[in-house]
């Protein structure tokens, strides 16, 4: 398939992009690389450098692709940034989210699989969280992927544009040749990691009185890999629909700390803190649903083995991509 991604040069889609091609798919990367890096682009994949907000180049790059489906990863992603500037959330995800999809609408593309999270569940009411469980987000970020996820709805009742919303929980990890380099990085294992790596002398565990075994938060890490096969399956399937991504299990902050010390050999000196605003005690997915209809099955369901595909890339690339 002729594959139009917005947000390649970023985390997530990076590695989703080397996987499509790998599979024989051709790429066309749609980037501003506000948040993406040109190293990132895998060379193998058209590029452009684009806006979502943009909606003529838009128009003008999704028809030069030819493209039969749209993969969207790209949007802003920081919670604690929406907390305190909303505007740019709703512009850069909503308004640019729709005209992605009036630019699909225009050019007869048909199919797009997007990039949700389990943020659209704001703080859940009980774990794991199915998709049956409401979702009532708790910041202006998955506010904007839930609106997102709303508007994918109507597009298809409307213009037969069929869509698969892949809501993800803690992505992680790296494949041999793309990894996680956020420019503002406040995610935990990156974090970490960059103590072992001697460029910071500590990481902050933020609260340590969570109702949780050790009081720490307790998250789903799923393997950068995983999602990318999510992709796939999605990319494949012909209804419209919306799937929880983990692998089911929970690991606290201070187990992540204990498994980079393992990986990575290193002491990792932490110092406690107070409580990240917005942060839920516990966030764990149930993906039977994806596991049901589209046959997806996580492959790397020890935390180890994320953290050491992460740790042997951040070995590689100290300074990240270096932009
Ligand atoms: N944490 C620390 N120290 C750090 C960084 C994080 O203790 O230096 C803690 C956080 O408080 C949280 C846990 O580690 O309890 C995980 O934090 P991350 O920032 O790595 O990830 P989040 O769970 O906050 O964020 C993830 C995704 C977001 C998504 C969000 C939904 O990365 O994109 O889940 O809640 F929006």
């Amino acid at each position: 398939m002729r594959i139009f991604v917005t947000g390649g040069a970023g985390y997530i889609g990076s590695v989703c992009v080397e996987q499509m091609l790998n599979s024989g798919h051709e790429v066309t990367i749609f980037d501003n690389l506000s948040e993406g890096h040109r190293s990132a682009v895998d060379p193998r994949a058209s590029f452009v450098l684009g806006d979502l907000k943009d909606l003529s180049g838009l128009v003008a790059a999704l028809s030069g692709a030819g493209a039969d489906a749209v993969m969207h990863f790209a949007a802003n992603a920081l919670v604690g940034e929406s907390m305190t500037n909303p505007t740019k959330y709703f512009r850069n995800n909503v308004t640019g989210g729709m005209h992605l999809l009036e630019a699909m609408h225009e050019c007869g593309v048909r199919k797009i699989v997007f990039s949700s999270t389990c943020a659209t569940f704001g703080t859940p009411e009980r774990v794991p969280i199915d998709e049956t469980l409401p979702q009532l987000p708790i910041n202006p970020y998955g506010e904007s992927k839930l609106m997102f996820e709303k508007m994918l709805r109507w597009y298809d009742e409307i213009h037969g544009i069929r869509y698969v919303a892949l809501r993800y929980f803690n992505a992680a990890g790296a494949s041999e040749r793309f990894g996680e380099d956020h420019r503002i990085e406040t995610h935990l294992i990156p974090n970490v990691l960059k103590v072992a790596l001697g460029q910071k002398d500590e990481v902050s565990i933020f609260g340590t009185d969570y109702e949780t075994p050790d009081g720490t938060c307790v998250r789903d890490y799923i393997h950068i890999l995983d999602l990318a096969q999510a992709h796939m399956l999605a990319l494949g399937s012909e209804r419209s629909a919306k799937y929880n991504l983990g692998t089911g299990g929970g690991t606290s902050v201070r187990e992540i700390v204990a498994s980079c010390e393992r990986v990575t050999g290193k002491k990792i000196k932490v110092s406690e803190q107070p409580r990240r605003p917005g942060d839920p005690a516990r966030l764990i997915a149930s993906s039977d649903r994806i596991h049901r209809e589209l046959g997806w099955t996580p492959k790397y369901q020890s935390i180890d083995q994320i953290i050491e595909s992460a740790w042997a890339w951040h070995v590689k690339h100290p300074n990240g991509y270096g932009d």
